[in-house]
């Protein structure tokens, strides 16, 4: 093999020499915000403690998306996975420096994530140290990131920042086939956590003994937590890595690294490194970010993005027939009971598709008031095969379920989540899509 045979050497793509400098100077961003990070230091730390989970996050990375957000000040932050919330209390404060700065735009902040943490154990903690206003830029909602409504979250916003912290390929297909081609006319910038530059961070060029990385769901299964896969300068466990290097070799795209990034401006700007570390202390500054980033911006198309599969990529539809909802829009009330059913049903679909296609259940529904769920039971009703969490929100979202087999339907159930707070449900539409 030679060096200078490129990828896809027969084919050559869009002309890369059009190419213009990323329009996001990363490390410069983190110099150019130390004296608001060490302003802020106090608060930083107070949220730090009220997050509670460092290991999702350490202070120097809070310091640095802290420092990228108030350096690009996004007119949105989509994020995408947020556990207990380090990132998503990073962000909302950097929208209230924001909103502090400009006063007439606010940086919204759309956080989805399936997870109650945030708003059963963190968001109470972080009350108690931050004003009522602190929380007005964000909309955390429970859900599946795979159903979410990208045109709508999106709409009209002209700075997106989006937050890849949700592993996995379904999300990898969903963030490079259907976000980011929405993000192309306008100023966007993706962080993509959990990918460590090997040329900066002390990665071992060993196996270690570990066994072949082979995916995610191999490495939950057996437990090898510590095979990791190298890339180029990429080195991470998530199957992102793949997609993300795919992606990048298709379209001649360079991903960008934080590591190198601090590592080539701070090299280049010693002085500015110790004004950083005396400012800062090791606590918030570091040359070690263990993120990538990138952006379609300052590039010359046409790219190559995946088709989306599943539920969203539907094209056919019929209605679902009921007797218990004959007629839509129809409201249902769950009890203030953790998972307490509010309404249980058998339906059909309307029309026939055809044999062995893969069908979903698609729910448009509006919740207002507390967390449910939609779910499908197994035919003998002993368990869910499939199980969607839905918050409050201003707009229906759309819920997708899988139907394993259309012979053999179990009900459908309208149920209360985990939290004992009730919810009037709108149901505007149900229908099976194929
Ligand atoms: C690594 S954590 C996020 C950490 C967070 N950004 C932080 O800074 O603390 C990833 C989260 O994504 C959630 N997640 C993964 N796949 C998801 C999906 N398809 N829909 C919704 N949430 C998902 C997981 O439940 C988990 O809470």
């Amino acid at each position: 093999m030679t060096t200078s045979v490129k990828p896809f050497a027969q084919n050559p793509g869009r002309d890369i020499s059009k190419d213009r400098p990323a329009p996001f100077p990363i490390a410069q961003y983190y110099y150019d915000q130390r004296l608001r990070i060490a302003e802020d230091a106090a608060v930083l730390r107070n949220l730090i403690a009220a997050v509670d989970w460092a290991g999702d996050l350490g202070p120097a990375q809070w310091a640095q998306w802290y420092s990228v957000a108030l350096g690009f000040a996004p007119d949105l932050i989509l994020e995408l996975g947020r556990g207990y919330g380090n990132s998503t209390a990073v962000f909302a404060q950097a929208a209230r420096r924001l909103d502090r700065g400009r006063w007439t735009e606010r940086t919204k902040i759309v956080s989805l994530c399936r997870t109650g943490d945030w708003a059963s154990i963190v968001a109470p903690r972080i009350a108690r140290i931050v004003d009522k206003a602190w929380f007005a830029n964000v909309d955390a909602r429970r859900t599946d990131i795979l159903s979410a409504d990208y045109g709508e979250i999106i709409a009209d916003h002209e700075r997106v920042l989006v937050l890849w912290d949700a592993h996995g390929f379904e999300i990898a297909e969903l963030v490079l086939g259907d976000i980011l081609p929405r993000l192309v006319d306008r100023r966007h910038l993706v962080l993509v956590h959990d990918i460590s530059d090997n040329r900066h961070a002390s990665v071992p060029r060993s196996y270690g003994g570990q066994p072949l990385w082979k995916g995610s769901k191999w490495q939950e299964r057996v437990g090898a937590w510590d095979s990791r896969i190298n890339i180029g300068w990429m080195n991470s466990r998530q199957d992102q890595v793949i997609a993300v290097a795919d992606f990048s070799a298709r379209n001649g795209l360079e991903i960008g690294s934080a590591d190198h990034e601090y590592a080539e401006f701070f090299a280049a700007h010693p002085a500015y490194a110790d004004e950083m570390r005396q400012l800062l202390g090791e606590e918030f500054f570091s040359l070690i970010g263990q993120w990538a980033f990138l952006s379609l911006n300052g590039k010359e198309g046409p790219f190559h993005f995946p088709a989306v599969s599943g539920g969203r990529a539907a094209t056919n539809r019929c209605d679902i027939v009921t007797d218990e909802l004959p007629r839509l829009p129809a409201t249902i009330v769950t009890d203030a009971v953790p998972w307490a059913y509010a309404s249980k049903f058998e339906w059909r679909p309307a029309a026939q598709p055809p044999p062995n296609v893969q069908a979903w259940i698609r729910c448009r529904l509006r919740v207002d008031g507390g967390v449910i769920g939609v779910s499908l039971l197994s035919p003998d009703e002993q368990a869910f095969v499939e199980s969607q969490v839905v918050s409050s929100a201003a707009k229906p979202v759309n819920v997708l379920l899988l139907v394993p087999d259309l012979m053999q339907r179990g009900s459908l159930v309208i149920h209360t989540w985990d939290t004992p707070t009730s919810a009037r449900v709108r149901i505007d539409e149900l229908a099976l899509v194929w």
